[in-house]
């Protein structure tokens, strides 16, 4: 931290001021809650505890513990990964170097898939191409106490902590994790396919936030090229792998939209919805097969 650390004991609001002042310096957007969420994790009480309590005095420990995560966001390494930790759909998700760390915004496939099974009284069968940590298959099968899902990623690491996450949801005897390239290894069919690919066009990654850069697997966001390598691949197969009425539920890099819709009509599904974020920006396209 900017300030010479000593031993002296030390209020809540200095710590914090001063952290704060450590991370805008280093260009940390919403520096404040990141070290609310920081502070409590370091005193191992919870970030509400911590509301009112700017005169109570943190000593040894706890201020070294604080100073370490602080300085680990200095660097810009983003609070989840510090923690180990992503809540998506309301559920805790483990993550480590090996996985995407899940946004928010890819809620809204879960939301699709929820509301395009909706009144499906049969198990879902789906299938999660690129699982990642897990998040979007194991939110949909926590949803739908009897539905069965398969998730596929290419990377090793990833399927390791998505089982480590299907354990934990207590969701392991309804979820398969294999390794694999896309859809290579499946045989279908499937009520529901979800992605959320690698989109990001390779010559953009390098200006992207240095949370993203320096911490997400570059195989989890390089699409290639135009950032479509990933639909090109997935969406001939999807027809072959869905059931009739199934869909395929996509998420969109900002701007995708009309190319993935066309990519879909070639492989001759109906796009048939296109879900915003909370930016506005078209995140999410569902293509059904003919029912
Ligand atoms: C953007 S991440 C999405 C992870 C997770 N589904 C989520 O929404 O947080 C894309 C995932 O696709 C995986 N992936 C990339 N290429 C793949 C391929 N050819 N076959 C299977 N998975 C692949 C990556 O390893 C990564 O886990």
């Amino acid at each position: 931290m900017r300030e010479a650390a000593t031993d002296a004991p030390k209020t809540i609001a200095a710590l914090s001021a001063e952290a704060r002042r450590t991370l805008e310096d280093a260009g940390v957007d919403a520096a404040a809650g990141d070290v609310r969420v920081l502070l409590a994790a370091a005193l191992d009480r919870p970030a509400a505890s911590l509301i009112g309590a700017g005169a109570e005095t943190v000593s040894g420990g706890g201020a070294w513990r604080f100073r370490g995560l602080i300085a680990r966001r200095a660097a810009r390494e983003p609070v989840s990964r510090i923690l180990g930790r992503r809540e998506f759909w309301s559920l805790d998700f483990a993550i480590d170097r090996g996985v995407l760390d899940p946004r928010a915004d890819s809620e809204c496939l879960v939301e699709a898939a929820l509301q395009h099974a909706a009144d499906r009284p049969a198990p879902l069968r789906v299938a999660d191409l690129g699982v990642g940590s897990g998040c979007l298959l194991l939110s949909v099968l926590h949803e739908r106490a009897r539905a069965l899902g398969v998730g596929v990623d290419r990377a090793e690491a990833s399927a390791c902590t998505a089982r480590r996450n299907a354990a934990a949801l207590g969701l392991a005897d309804r979820a398969l994790i294999v390794v694999g390239d896309w859809t290579e290894a499946l045989g279908g069919p499937f009520d529901l396919l979800l992605a959320n690919p690698p989109y990001i066009p390779s010559a953009a990654v390098p200006a992207l936030a240095p949370e993203v850069r320096g911490w997400d697997p570059i195989g989890a966001l390089d699409g290639g090229a135009d950032g479509l390598d990933a639909y090109r691949a997935i969406l001939p197969a999807a027809r072959r792998l869905l059931a009739p009425g199934g869909a395929a539920i996509l998420e969109l890099g900002a701007g995708q939209w009309s190319a993935v819709a066309d990519l879909a009509v070639a492989a001759g599904l109906r796009p048939t919805r296109c879900v915003r974020d909370a930016a506005g920006i078209a995140r999410c396209l569902v293509a059904e097969t003919a029912p």
